[in-house]
């Protein structure tokens, strides 16, 4: 039987599922059977033309109403407002939820749908695992793990552009982006998900604290923000000490900016005792470098070397992963506790900021993958 694939929301980001689980599929014949809806008809219409053999639903109510088999996914590709609710929805059908970042819109809606998950027996992940398992990672964690870098005190993670404004650059036709109440938030909640996720996959942490946070909106002549009215964030920065599983504690130096007046940077450095790693965290063009630095006699010396990624692309990943995952094969895909401490670690960098107090989170124990 057809494996079955049921993408709800039938915008930008579930135009490249579509275009991944064809290119996943080997032929016509073991390409899995794809159900789409949208509670906009055009939108739904605009797929189908696009599409022609996935098969529109109207309603989700319908979709979710046809008896479930063992495997069914349903790919939750609507905006954050909506990705708890209808993902809860899915899950009570007996579907395993793949669900777009940000898994949510704050820490309850996430627990909510992980203790839902636990209940249906079925898996809930986060499509933020697009720029996941990358060699160069692996790379960065084997340093780590041979202990080369000494102990490792720092993480600096800075990515600031100076106009890549969260929805108004890419994505002009979704203002949705800019409002909170249906986003969540803005460069945070659209980027932070990928910095999060990369984050956790280095360094394992087993708790994390948000010591200190701020959020802005530097001012922009841009038209259509001073017509929108944008009220999210487009710069972010917080203070975080990562508790790792062997006890050490490392401060993570996390900035985050889709519109800022200095300078623009991309940092992703690892500091220990005995040296310093810094990668190329997103490996863009299928490759990346990374930098090491240490002391040779009392010199600072750096060796810098090309690392080439598998040719799985980057959003490919999400579906990909979680069908291997299903499947039994390590991957890896974000998935059930992984997906909620990842996006409460997000999440709690917002409600340090409300109460200006530190914010806790720990990683659920005898966590599934
Ligand atoms: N656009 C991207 O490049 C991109 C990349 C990665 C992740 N994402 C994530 O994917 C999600 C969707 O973003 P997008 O860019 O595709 O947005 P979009 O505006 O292009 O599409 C969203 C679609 O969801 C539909 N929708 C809204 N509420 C619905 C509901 N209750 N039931 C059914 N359909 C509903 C809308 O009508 C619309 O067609 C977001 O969480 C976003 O962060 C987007």
């Amino acid at each position: 039987m057809k494996q079955r694939i049921y993408i709800v929301g039938a915008g930008a980001i579930a135009g490249y599922h579509a275009e991944a689980i064809e290119r996943y599929a080997e032929s016509e014949e073991s390409r899995p059977s794809l159900y789409v809806t949208d509670v906009n008809q055009a939108a739904l219409a605009a797929f189908a033309e696009r599409f022609p053999w996935a098969t529109p639903v109207e309603q989700l109510a319908l979709m979710l109403d046809e008896p479930s088999r063992e495997d069914d996914i349903v790919i939750v590709a609507t905006p954050p407002v909506t990705h708890a609710d209808i993902s809860i929805q899915a899950l009570r059908s007996g579907r395993h939820v793949l669900c777009e970042k940000p898994l949510a819109m704050n820490r309850e809606e996430a627990d909510l749908m992980l203790r839902t998950a636990e209940e249906t027996g079925k898996w809930i992940g986060c499509c933020s695992s697009r720029f996941a398992g990358l060699q160069i990672t692996e790379e960065v964690k084997g340093l780590l793990a041979h202990g080369t870098l000494g102990d490792v005190y720092q993480v600096q993670w800075v990515q600031r552009r100076k106009r890549a404004r969260t929805g108004i650059e890419y994505q002009p036709q979704s203002r949705w982006f800019l409002n909170r109440s249906v986003s969540g938030g803005g460069t945070l909640m659209d980027w932070g998900p990928y910095d999060i996720a990369s984050l956790t996959e280095v360094l394992q942490p087993e708790r994390v604290e948000v010591l200190h946070a701020w959020m802005t909106n530097p001012a922009t002549g841009h038209p259509i923000e001073a017509e929108a009215n944008s009220e999210v964030e487009q710069h972010v920065g917080a203070t975080m000490r990562f508790h790792l599983a062997g006890g050490a504690a490392v401060t993570v130096q996390y900035e985050r900016a889709a519109c800022c007046h200095g300078e623009e940077r991309s940092l992703a450095e690892i500091e220990g005792t005995g040296g310093a790693v810094h990668w190329d965290w997103l490996c863009f063009d299928g490759h990346g470098e990374l930098k090491q630095f240490y002391d040779v006699n009392g010199e600072a010396e750096a060796s810098q070397k090309k690392v080439e990624n598998a040719p799985l692309g980057m959003m490919d990943k999400p579906i990909v992963y979680f069908m291997q995952a299903l499947a039994g094969q390590q991957t890896p895909a974000i998935l059930n506790e992984q997906a909620v401490f990842n996006f409460s670690i997000l999440a709690a960098i917002y409600d340090c900021i409300a109460t200006g107090e530190v914010q806790t989170i720990v990683k659920a124990e005898g966590a599934r993958r």
